[in-house]
Parts: C-alpha cells; sequence; structure tokens
C-alpha cells in the first residue's frame, strides 16, 4: 500500500529522520521531507541552517548518519551521485562545479550518467557532445555556444549551462536546486522562475532554496523553513494569509526591524576619480566617489560594472585612463599595487577570486592583512587569532572555530568571509561586487551596517549591485552603465527604480 495525501497522490520521494553532523555536530536534525510530483518547495532558512547539507543527502552527495529514503513507494538507499540519479534525483549545486578549461559541450556530457548516456565517450565524440548540449540547453532556453570555454561564460551563463547539465541525465523525477538565482540579475532570475513551472508542469518535483523571500512567493507551491538544522514550518504561500514577515521572523527567529541603515549626511572630499577609464567592454567612463559616501553602480548584466572594478583594482590592463587617490595619479599594474594606494576590492565570484577555500578561516583573513598584524614583518599568532574571532563575531559567522577550512563553510558564510577579509585593511577606497549575493536577511542587515560604517569613517565606497533594492536602500548616488558605457549619475532626489531600469536598458538618457 502506498501512503497519499490529500488530493489522493503519492509523494516522488519520502525522507524521514534526516541526520546529518560533521565532526560530532549535527548540522541537519531528524528532518521529514515528502516531495510530490508536479510541486515547487522552496527550501528557506538562514546561512547554515542546513539547505544544502539536507539536498546533499538528498543527491548521494553527503552520506547521513540516519535516513530512510523511499522513491515512488520503494525504500532506497542514496549511497553516492550516481545511486541518487538512478533514481531520478539531480542537483544544481549552489556553488558552480563546472570545469572552466572545458567547453560547454564536454561540461554537459560529463554530467552524464556512463551507462545511461554517453558519458566520458561523448568528449571525445564531439559532434555528438555539440548536439545533445545544444539540446539540453534549448531546454533552459539558453543561446550559448556549446563550444565556448566555460571559463569565458558569464555567471549567469554557467548556471544555465548548470541546470543544462542536470536535466541531460534520463529521467530527472526530482529536481533539487541550490541557490540557482543567487548569481542572477532580476530578468535572468524571472525566465528561471517560467523554467521552473515548465519543469513542475512536466510532472517534476523541483526544491529550490533563495534567500529572496518575494521569489519563493513567485515561485513556490509550499515553503519549508530550516532553523539550526531543524525543519520549523511550512507554509502554503497561496493561502492569501502568509506574509514574508511571518517567514522572515520564522527563518531568523527574532524580529528584523529596518534593514537600511539611516543615509549618511556628510561627504568629504573627493577619494576616488576615475578618469577615461576604458579596457576590455569599458569605454570612456568618468566618474568621483567622495570620503564618505556610497556610490551604487547599477545596469544590468553585460554592462561592464565588474570589469570597471577590475580596471581599477589593477585585475585587467587599462588601455586609456586614469585613477586617482586623494587628488594623486596611481600607478595601478596589479592588485598588489591597489592595495598599496588605499583601494580594497570585494569581488563577486568568492570561489575563484576571493577565498583560498583548503585554507582556514584566520589564513584567509590574514591573506591581505599581513602588513597590517604583523610588528616588523613578524607576524603575531595570537594577533591574528584574536582579529579572526572579532570578524567571525561582527559577521557572525557560523563555524565551529577560525580553524575550519572556509571550502567547508555554508555558502553565504563564505561570503561573509570575503568580506570579513577586505573590510579590516585599512584603505581609502572599497569596491564591493554584489556583497550579498547568497546571504540571508538578518546577515544581510549586519553587511549593510557594516558598510554604512566603513563610509562613515570617511572611506569612499563603490558598491555594485543587481538588487535595485539594495541599490536604492545604501546609495548616496547612483550611477549606470550599460554596454561598457555610463549612462549617468542619479543624485539622491532622481532615484527610482523605473529610471534606473531605463537608463540601464538605454531607453533614456542623463545630461
Ligand atoms: N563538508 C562539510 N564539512 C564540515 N562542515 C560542513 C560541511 N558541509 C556543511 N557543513 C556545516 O554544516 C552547516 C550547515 O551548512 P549548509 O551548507 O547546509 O547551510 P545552508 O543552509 O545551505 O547555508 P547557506 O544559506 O549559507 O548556503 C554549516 O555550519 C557548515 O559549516
Ligand atoms: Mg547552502
Amino acid at each position: 500500500m502506498t501512503l497519499t495525501d490529500d488530493a489522493g497522490k503519492a509523494p516522488v520521494l519520502s525522507a524521514r529522520g534526516v541526520r546529518v553532523s560533521f565532526g560530532g555536530v549535527a548540522v541537519v536534525k531528524d528532518v521529514d521531507l515528502e516531495l510530490y510530483p508536479g510541486e515547487v518547495v522552496a527550501l528557506l532558512g538562514e546561512n547554515g541552517a542546513g539547505k544544502s547539507s539536507l539536498m546533499k543527502v538528498l543527491a548521494g552527495v553527503y552520506s547521513p548518519d540516519t535516513a530512510n529514503v523511499i522513491v515512488e513507494g520503494e525504500s532506497v538507499h542514496l549511497g553516492s551521485v550516481s545511486h541518487a540519479r538512478s533514481h531520478g534525483i539531480a542537483m544544481v549545486h549552489q556553488e558552480l562545479n563546472l570545469v572552466d578549461n572545458l567547453s560547454v559541450a564536454e561540461n554537459i556530457a560529463l554530467g552524464r550518467e556512463p551507462g545511461t548516456g554517453p558519458g566520458l565517450a561523448a568528449v571525445v565524440n564531439r559532434k555528438a557532445s555539440v548536439k545533445q548540449a545544444k539540446d539540453a540547453l534549448e531546454q533552459v532556453g539558453s543561446r550559448v555556444d556549446p563550444r565556448t570555454l566555460v571559463g569565458r561564460l558569464s555567471l549567469a551563463q554557467q548556471q544555465q549551462v548548470e541546470i543544462a547539465k542536470a536535466l541531460a541525465q534520463d529521467e530527472v523525477r526530482v529536481l533539487l536546486m541550490d541557490e540557482p538565482t543567487s548569481s542572477l540579475p532580476e530578468e535572468q532570475a524571472q525566465d528561471l522562475m517560467s523554467l521552473i513551472h515548465r519543469l513542475r508542469d512536466a510532472g517534476l518535483a523541483v526544491v529550490i532554496t533563495t534567500h529572496r523571500i518575494p521569489e519563493a512567493f513567485a515561485v513556490a507551491d509550499r515553503i519549508v523553513v530550516m532553523r539550526d538544522g531543524n525543519k520549523v514550518a511550512e507554509y502554503d504561500p497561496n493561502d492569501g494569509k502568509t506574509s514574508r514577515e511571518e517567514i522572515v521572523n520564522s527563518l531568523i527567529g527574532r524580529e528584523l526591524t529596518t534593514l537600511f541603515p539611516d543615509k549618511r549626511t556628510e561627504v568629504g572630499s573627493v577619494a576616488l576619480e576615475l578618469e577615461g577609464m576604458s579596457g576590455g567592454i569599458v569605454e570612456d567612463v568618468n566618474l568621483v566617489v567622495r570620503e564618505g559616501e556610497i556610490l551604487g553602480l547599477g545596469g544590468l548584466v553585460g554592462a561592464g560594472r565588474t570589469e570597471l572594478a577590475r580596471l581599477v583594482f589593477g585585475c585587467d590592463p587599462l588601455t586609456a585612463g586614469s585613477i586617482w587617490v586623494d587628488g594623486q595619479k596611481c600607478r595601478i599594474r596589479g592588485p598588489r599595487d591597489a592595495v598599496k594606494y588605499g583601494l580594497g576590492f570585494i569581488p563577486e565570484d568568492r570561489k575563484r577570486d576571493g577565498l583560498v577555500l583548503g585554507q582556514d578561516i584566520e589564513m584567509n583573513l590574514s591573506l591581505p592583512n599581513l602588513g597590517k598584524w604583523s610588528k616588523g614583518g613578524v607576524l603575531s599568532l595570537r594577533q591574528l587569532a584574536s582579529k579572526a574571532e572579532d570578524a567571525i563575531g561582527s559577521f557572525r559567522v557560523r563555524t565551529r572555530s577560525y580553524r575550519q577550512p572556509v571550502g567547508t563553510l555554508s555558502g553565504g558564510n563564505q561570503q561573509k568571509v570575503v568580506l570579513a577579509k577586505w573590510m579590516a585593511v585599512p584603505r581609502r577606497v572599497l569596491i564591493l561586487d554584489e556583497p550579498t549575493r547568497g546571504v540571508d536577511v538578518g546577515a544581510r542587515q549586519e553587511i549593510y551596517t557594516a558598510i554604512d560604517e566603513i563610509a562613515r569613517s570617511g572611506v569612499a565606497v563603490l558598491l555594485i549591485s543587481s538588487d535595485m533594492e539594495e541599490l536604492i536602500g545604501m546609495s548616496d548616488r547612483i550611477a549606470v552603465m550599460a554596454e561598457g558605457r555610463l549612462q549617468g549619475v542619479l543624485e539622491k532626489e532622481e532615484v527610482s527604480q523605473a529610471y534606473i531600469f531605463k537608463l540601464a536598458s538605454q531607453l533614456e538618457s542623463v545630461s
């Protein structure tokens, strides 16, 4: 006999008493989860709540202490990724798992189960793999050329490739998507939502994690909230009663008042001036950022915002233009020079640029701070440890100790370490690229407070963000880019979401 729900449908997957621990500490504590065909479940919770760990058990990545899993009425053992796959369970990971120096087609072929598809052989059989990749990409609405190297793609495009790769295996019944929209701007997140709804309508059970609450409301048929490894609540977002506030309070376990700090009223003299900056797709950008000011940088994906930040920080070469800090012309040939002039840069892709995953928190924090935290060139280990503890405390990084390798922290907590790492450096200018990507609401408020404090201490802040609410909530002025060029700079009074969007899509221009 099969258990059925009220509507008479049997769950495609039922997991009971899932328990996962690391180093003797339980991070998922006896969680029950039922998934039905043709439904979307949003799994919400703070950074470190155990969302990814729960999903990884279902995908056969982590082996749980205990778990009773039933797929289509049959008790199964999900001992490995290929086991899980053979039961129709696929996962798109939070940190993308693509190989940069292989092509899109090769990456998709590698995701296929040997035996059910061409597997490794497809990497050799180029023509077939390109055709297959094309079909898989079409399914997710991507127009990426399968022959492109993955390393050349934007994060949004890589995300599409990941999903195509997950769907390329045979007969997917359960699709687990861990923060698939965190690297996507609004419009592309919308596209992904439509794709998820199409997959649901085709009968899949889809589980998605996200830190954007409105998104959970828009996409999900059911919302499941986790806190500290426990499942604490379930909601029906479409019952007309459930409010966003209720969900936020349930997931952080306290009431959240205001998200953004009060606006700063005093700005000083010009700290950073960019003159005729060109390089890559960036063309002739002129900007000033004053001491104590937060200048927001908005635009659509591909507008050249990250590229501009990389030029300023010396990651990519300038073809023309100059950078001035406190009225002094700088010669920046690489990030090391940039740091010397008092610049800090928190990059968008933490896995690639921001962290050494195999090293612990303490070591990661110390990298840009070596000069400051050492006396006469000798590093004080005790001081280092206490700094690491401070940073963990002020950003509420959820970790067992500062000795924990950064790669084993939850995604949002890794982001907090990147922030802590750069926030501690003395500098004139701080450039932040999508600083709250993948960070939960509670921690977002703490990060906003930290950014505000840095600005108030006299640092000029350049804040790149695709989150309109964040851009408007944090910035004193907002510069908008499109196609590598500056479209205009909006003063406080002029700022509105519609106006920024028009500038970003080049529907309007400012004198
Ligand atoms: N491989 C691992 N080794 C040690 N600890 C781990 C490992 N994987 C996860 N953890 C710990 O388990 C806890 C839960 O992490 P998990 O990644 O499941 O959180 P999450 O809810 O997905 O958070 P986020 O929203 O930040 O992605 C964290 O404290 C994390 O450090
Ligand atoms: Mg996670």
